[in-house]
């Protein structure tokens, strides 16, 4: 069995007063969840406050990025140690923000997943394919590729795969039910393979252009096991619906 694994991906929104305000009406909301692990990535800037919230609830907190070396001459940069230390359970690694705009490649995603890894930090590792990718009938080399080339000696522990399409981060363009569960099967497969039965707890979660709206339809999927929300994500109200979803 999986537990349903939501996930706010704040991006570069909101500031330390911010935080606080959301915290303080969101979390007194999910007290009772048990049944889904809500996960919540400030900007670095607020991770100190948002650990004080989070502190003696079941509301896991996330970094949005880190470097892979333990410590050094890395200017601007933060170290696994440094994410444990504010109380940080998981980062994201590889969203295709990071791709596209600082240039990460495969190699460098698995380099962070490993240096999180050996820190015991959980990695949700976001993978997904371009619009032309997809309209050339790419999609699923594109997310073996980025499969491959991520987990590359690399195990199963603390992973979280996120499937990102990356025409739908931002564009209010969703895959639709069947994109997604087509995405999601060919990765639970691919990491079977790779991984064997130590994936009957993997969770693969659904990012780009989750909203209340369209949640329930999607988590109805068998293979989407969650979401990562980026916009939706910024209000408390519309942040809690996704966490209650339903199954349709
Ligand atoms: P979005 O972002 O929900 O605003 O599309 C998702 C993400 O980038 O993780």
């Amino acid at each position: 069995m999986r537990r349903p694994f939501i996930a706010a991906n704040w991006k570069m929104n909101k500031t330390i007063p911010e935080t606080r305000e959301f915290l303080s009406s969101f979390l007194p909301e999910v007290e009772d969840i048990q049944d889904v692990a809500i996960c919540i990535a400030p900007p670095f800037t607020s991770l100190v406050e948002a650990a004080a919230h989070l502190k003696n609830t079941r509301v896991l907190l996330a970094a949005q990025n880190v470097h892979f070396e333990e410590k050094g001459a890395y200017t601007g940069e933060i170290a696994p140690e440094m994410l444990a230390d504010v109380g940080c359970e998981y980062c994201i690694v590889g969203h295709s923000e990071r791709r596209q705009f600082f240039l990460e490649t495969d190699d460098v995603v698995n380099r962070k997943i490993k240096a999180l890894q050996k820190r015991g930090l959980g990695a949700i590792f976001c993978i997904g394919e371009s619009l032309g990718e997809r309209e050339r009938g790419e999609t699923f080399s594109v997310l073996r590729r980025q499969l491959d080339g991520g987990l590359d000696g690399v195990g199963p522990e603390n992973l979280v795969v996120a499937y990102e399409p990356v025409w739908a981060i931002g564009t209010g363009r969703t895959a639709t039910p069947e994109q997604a569960q087509e995405a999601h099967a060919f990765i639970r497969e691919t990491m079977r393979q790779r991984y064997g039965e130590k994936t009957d707890r993997l969770c693969i979660i659904y990012g780009g252009s989750v909203t209340p709206e369209n949640v329930d339809s999607l988590m109805a999927c068998p293979d989407v096991d969650g979401a990562l929300v980026g916009g939706a994500s910024l209000t408390a109200a519309s942040f809690l619906r996704i966490v209650k979803f339903r199954k349709e």
